[in-house]
C-alpha cells in the first residue's frame, strides 16, 4: 500500500465555501501591480476535492476577459491533452501561479509571484490534491526552485504528501510543435498514474 498522506475529511461544502472566500479575496486583491490592468482576476476552477490539480503560469487575454483559467488557445490544447489522458476537465482543479494577467502576457515577475502564491498555497491546502501537475517552469519552480523542466518533465516525484508531475506548458506545444510528442506522452503517463493510484489496494478517493 502506498502512503498518500493524511486523509482530509473536510466536507465538499466546506471546501467550496473556503474556496469561494479565497476567490473573493483574489478578485479584490491589490497586493501587486497586476491588479491595475486586469479585467477579471482568474482564481481557478474545478472540483473542490479534486484528486489532481493543474497549475499554470498566469491568465492570458481570454482568461482575463472571462475570469476563467485556460479558456484560450492553450486551454483548448490542454482540453485535448486531458481527453487523451482519460481525465475529465470537470474532475480536476485548474489554477495558476499568478491570478491576474501580466501586461502583453509577459512572464510574471518574482515579486508578483511572491505576492500571489499565498492564494495558491491556500487553494492546495483546501483541495488537498494527491497529485499536482505543474505546467511550465514557473509552476515547477514554485515547488522545485531551479529544476530544469526539460530534464524533469514526465517524471513524477513525491514532495511531502503529494506527488508532483512536471509538464511542459501547453502553450509551448502550441507554438513549438516539436514539444507536442513530449506533452502527449507525459499526459498519457499521467492518465496511467492516476488510474493506478485510484485502483491500488488501500488507496481511495476522498468521497469513497
Ligand atoms: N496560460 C496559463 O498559464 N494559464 C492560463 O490560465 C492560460 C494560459
Amino acid at each position: 500500500m502506498i502512503f498518500l498522506g493524511p486523509v482530509c475529511f473536510m466536507e465538499v461544502s466546506q471546501r467550496e465555501a473556503l474556496l469561494r472566500q479565497i476567490e473573493e479575496e483574489i478578485r479584490r486583491c491589490t497586493r501587486c501591480r497586476l491588479h491595475t490592468g486586469r479585467t477579471h482576476a482568474v482564481p481557478g476552477e474545478g472540483r473542490p476535492d479534486a484528486l489532481v490539480m493543474f497549475i499554470g503560469e498566469a491568465p492570458g487575454y481570454y482568461e482575463d476577459k472571462q475570469g476563467r483559467p485556460f479558456v484560450g488557445a492553450a486551454g483548448r490544447y490542454l482540453n485535448s491533452l486531458l481527453q487523451k489522458s482519460g481525465l475529465r476537465r470537470e474532475d480536476v482543479f485548474i489554477t495558476n501561479i499568478v491570478k491576474c494577467r501580466p501586461p502583453n502576457n509577459r512572464d510574471p515577475l518574482p515579486d508578483e509571484i511572491r505576492a500571489c502564491s499565498p492564494f495558491l498555497d491556500r487553494q492546495i491546502e483546501i483541495v488537498n490534491p494527491r497529485v499536482i501537475v505543474t505546467l511550465g517552469r514557473f509552476a515547477l519552480h514554485h515547488f522545485f526552485p531551479g529544476a530544469s523542466i526539460s530534464r524533469v518533465h514526465g517524471q513524477p516525484r513525491w514532495l511531502g504528501e503529494r506527488l508532483f508531475f512536471p509538464m511542459f506548458h501547453p502553450a509551448a506545444g502550441l507554438y513549438q510543435p516539436k514539444w507536442q510528442p513530449a506533452l502527449e506522452e507525459d499526459f498519457r503517463k499521467l492518465g496511467e498514474l492516476i488510474r493506478s493510484l485510484t485502483t491500488q489496494e488501500g488507496v481511495t478517493t476522498e468521497e469513497e
